[in-house]
């Protein structure tokens, strides 16, 4: 029974570690996006518009921003899957996109960069 606890004990410090890393490992691959874009309090329209408050936001939607016509009619809604998709692979999924992007292929790397992104409520702070 005690070493019972003692596994359960072990695997939720393992799965709690898992998740910190992957926020971490986000924020590590999102210096490529940075260039063009940012999440925050401080967040400002760049090359790119701001990603805060990503999940349920529509595509073409950031105040101030000046999309192209491409990116303004995609009609999608971001959240974790539409946002996996797009990434792959920004030129094909919005052909005409000004976003000069090639992509990111790893999957357990975009799973990383979201779960970095989705901690940005709208106005910047985390959830
Ligand atoms: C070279 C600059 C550049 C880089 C690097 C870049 N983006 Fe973009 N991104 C843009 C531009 C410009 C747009 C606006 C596209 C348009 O209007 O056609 C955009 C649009 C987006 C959108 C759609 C936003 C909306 O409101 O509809 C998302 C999501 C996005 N980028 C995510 C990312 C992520 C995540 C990365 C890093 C992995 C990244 N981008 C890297 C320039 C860039």
């Amino acid at each position: 029974m005690k070493s019972l606890v003692l596994a359960v004990l072990a695997l939720a410090a393992t799965v709690g570690l898992a998740r910190a890393q992957d926020v971490s490992e986000g924020e590590r691959s999102f210096r490529k996006c940075g260039p063009c874009h940012s999440v925050g309090e401080d967040a400002r329209n760049k090359v790119g518009p701001v990603l805060n408050g990503l999940d349920g936001r529509k595509s073409g939607t950031a105040a101030d921003y000046n999309y192209s016509e491409a990116n303004k009619k995609a009609e999608i809604t971001w959240n974790e899957a539409s946002f996996k998709e797009y990434i792959q692979n920004p030129m094909a999924r919005v052909p005409g996109t000004k976003m000069a992007f090639a992509g990111i292929k790893n999957e357990k790397e975009i799973g990383d960069l979201w779960a970095y992104l989705n901690q940005f409520k709208a106005d910047g702070s985390k959830k």
